[in-house]
């Protein structure tokens, strides 16, 4: 089959290559790969800030595509159907253990920029019938991760969630938040992405570059009370700002390390609020499903910015490399 594969920590090291057609074993599905989206993930390792990858790899953990075959003992699946494989296979649900943590798509194991993908039948989600395969391709990771933030902080019709920047994660937790009944704070750099978040459903917006005290115009915007959620993505410049947001008993949703990974932290407020400060990462398949469950039922449509075909995947990269450039997923379409 064709791949391709990122040689070494560099975009440049993108390449055509071709692999043995695989076949599945007992438990595993044949996907035929038509879709995959970019994570900042995604970037990372192709840009040697994320340690320990044996290249060659074929990257990218996102993608989505349709049953070619089945191994012995899968039952609940069909050739033919629609499905996204998760990027964490080995991790059905409940809380993550270190063995369930070693399979990753596009890090450990094979990721999409495949024609086929072999994956754990158990690893699979179907494809909610009014998305394409591009649009299911940008679920595993940012969805998943956004469903984990809004359903760990319990949000409500009372409650306001304040999302930090308009990447592909902030904009699924705006869309699932809003579903819940939220209000919803969003944060860019940008006001003509500010304009977008708010014809996606954000109540309120703030221009972090215009404000850079954006912690006391998210006290001033709640009448001093903050925010039930923080979806902290940006680390270093951004945790202690996120931690002076939150409400009372509020959640700092901490995932992201956009702008470096060691933040200076003040522990009063986080004791004088009692705030939760909830790691994660991503989310296990039953998390997935729930994701795409509720994006079938509220007919959320995920956003994508620019679609690329796989052969011109080194442009997607750099696009999501250079930081700003996007507003929700990048996506990548097989031929
Ligand atoms: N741990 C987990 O479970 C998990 C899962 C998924 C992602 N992540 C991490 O979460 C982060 C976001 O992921 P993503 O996929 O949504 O990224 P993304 O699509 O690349 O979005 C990044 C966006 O964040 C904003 N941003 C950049 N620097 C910022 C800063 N200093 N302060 C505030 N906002 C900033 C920018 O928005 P504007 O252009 O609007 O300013 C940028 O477009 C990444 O660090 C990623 O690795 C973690």
């Amino acid at each position: 089959m064709n791949v391709t594969e990122l040689a070494g920590p560099s975009i440049d090291m993108l390449r055509p290559a071709s692999r043995p057609d695989p076949r599945p074993a007992r438990g595993e599905a044949l996907i035929r790969l038509r879709a995959g989206s970019l994570n900042f993930l995604d970037v990372a390792i192709a840009t040697g800030r994320y340690p320990g990858i044996g290249f060659p790899i074929v990257p990218v953990a996102d993608g989505a595509g349709e049953i070619v075959e089945l191994g012995g003992d899968v039952g609940g699946w069909a050739i033919g159907d629609r499905v996204i494989p998760h990027f964490m296979p080995d991790w059905p649900g409940g809380a993550m253990t270190p063995a369930m943590f070693a399979a990753r798509r596009g890090v450990t194991v094979q990721g999409s920029l495949a024609d086929f993908a072999l994956v754990p039948a158990a690893s699979l989600v179907a494809i909610p019938a009014h998305l394409g395969y591009a649009q299911a391709a940008t679920l595993p990771i940012a969805a998943t991760t956004a469903w984990r933030a809004v359903r760990t902080a319990r949000l409500g019709p009372h409650s306001t969630a304040l999302l930090l920047g308009t990447g592909g994660v902030s904009i699924f937790a705006l869309q699932f938040a809003k579903a819940h009944g939220a209000r919803v704070i969003v944060t860019s750099s940008s006001d003509a992405k500010l304009e977008r978040a708010q014809a996606l459903g954000a109540d309120l917006t703030i221009n972090y570059r215009s404000i850079p005290a954006w912690d006391v115009e998210v006290m001033r915007l709640t009448d001093g009370l903050g925010a039930d959620l923080v979806l902290e993505t940006g680390g270093t410049a951004t945790f202690p700002l996120s931690v002076r947001s939150a409400s009372m008993g509020g959640t700092v949703f901490v995932i992201g390390f956009l702008s470096g990974a060691s933040p200076t932290i003040d522990v009063l407020p986080i004791m004088e609020r009692q705030l939760r400060i909830q790691g994660n990462n991503t989310g296990p398949v039953a998390d997935l499903r729930d994701a795409a469950a509720a994006i079938a039922a509220h007919g959320i449509v995920p956003v994508i910015d620019r679609t690329f075909p796989f052969r011109d995947a080194a442009e997607a990269y750099r696009l999501l490399a250079d930081g700003g450039g996007h507003f929700g997923k990048i996506a990548l379409e097989g031929e």
